[in-house]
């Protein structure tokens, strides 16, 4: 503990923390995108936008938020969804743990806590899905309280300010950044002085090529005066993706319905549906109609493969061969799947892999 205060004070000695403040409010203030999430302080807009925000770009939450804003005005509405409209309103979004995380959270908040967000820290880290950075964001955002808002944006954002070589890849370094965080944050306005650190990391500390000469706080910058700023963050790699094979299939019936099923409450995409498909690892192509038999109780007779889907996630790659089959005889018996009209398929959140197969299907 001692050490790591000592490692603290020699890090931020000679580093000017009410300068670099005023210059980064300063221009966040005028600079700083309009954004939906920006209109006011409302805790559960903040919270709602800071889930979407995790993983996924500003230009891509912007219509998802406004139009689950729209859906979900308050933290009531939210609570009191079925947890299948919230996930077709994130459909697209990806990391879809995050969408039924925030639900429970939310019925929590309105259960326990009278649908008032907590801006008490111990309270409001209880929750589900809620981890050090959404719990800082909330709190300095919606709340004025002089917390830590670190993510990989802001890590390489101080990583770069005040040249630290730390492993920004590995879990002990965001503890560094919050405990440094703690130490340079504005008290009078923590909250421009946050989104300031990650409106510097979107629009000029970017991982390529960052503006230096565009920059606010250059002055302030030790990466920048050294000329490092490129080398800047160090990040190990992470290993690489494993690619799966799958062969997914459009099984319509004479009522011109299609198959499909809803996947585990747990796990990779939890309670999304998709169309029904099998690793084929697990089985040999030639088998395709055996295991559907055994699997779905129907004789389908394959046809020529559709298309191939690759879809990337943070740990594998799907490769979806899209194959049609045509039902020879046999009566639907799974638990989890069923036949719907081309209708009702609009209606069931999907992943995007399996929406692409849905355009084969019309
Ligand atoms: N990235 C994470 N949180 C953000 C916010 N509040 N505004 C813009 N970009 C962000």
């Amino acid at each position: 503990m001692k050490n790591k205060q000592a490692r603290i004070n020699g890090i931020l000695s000679g580093f000017n923390r009410k300068e670099f403040q005023h210059d980064l409010i300063n221009w966040f203030k005028q600079e700083q995108r309009t954004l939906p999430w920006r209109d006011n302080q409302d805790p559960y807009r903040v919270w709602v936008s800071e889930i979407m925000l995790q993983q996924t770009k500003v230009d891509t939450v912007i219509p998802y938020f406004q139009r689950f804003i729209e859906k979900f005005p308050t933290p009531e509405r939210l609570a009191e969804a079925d947890e299948q409209e919230v996930l077709k309103a994130w459909e697209g979004l990806g990391y879809y743990s995050r969408a039924r995380n925030l639900q429970n959270a939310i019925r929590e908040v309105v259960s326990d806590y009278g649908g008032k967000v907590p801006d008490e820290a111990d309270e409001l880290g209880s929750l589900k899905g809620v981890g050090p950075y959404t719990k800082g964001a909330i709190l300095s955002i919606a709340y004025d309280k002089p917390e830590p808002a670190v993510d990989g944006n802001v890590m390489r954002v101080m990583s770069r300010i005040l040249y630290l070589e730390d492993d920004i890849a590995k879990q002990g370094t965001k503890k560094l950044f919050e405990s440094l965080i703690r130490e340079v944050i504005s008290t009078e306005d923590p909250s421009s002085f946050n989104q300031g650190l990650m409106e510097l990391g979107a629009l000029v500390c970017t991982p390529k090529s960052p503006s230096c000469m565009l920059c606010p706080v250059q002055d302030h910058c030790r990466a920048f005066h050294e000329g490092v700023e490129q080398e800047l963050p160090i990040k190990t790699k992470t290993k690489k993706q494993k690619r799966v094979p799958y062969a997914a299939m459009i099984v319509i019936n004479d009522q011109g319905e299609v198959l499909i099923q809803q996947r585990p409450a747990d796990g990779l995409l939890a309670n999304l549906w998709e169309f029904p498909m099998v690793p084929l690892a697990d089985i040999d192509r030639s088998h395709l109609v055996h295991w559907f038999y055994g699997e779905y109780g129907i004789n389908i007779k394959p046809g020529g493969s559709l298309d191939k889907i690759k879809h990337v996630f943070s740990h594998l790659i799907w490769e979806l061969e899209v194959i049609p089959g045509a039902i020879e005889a046999g009566e639907l018996d799974h638990p989890r799947a069923r036949f719907v009209s081309l209708e009702e398929l609009e209606s069931y959140p999907f992943p995007v892999s399996h929406q692409k197969i849905a355009k084969h299907v019309h």
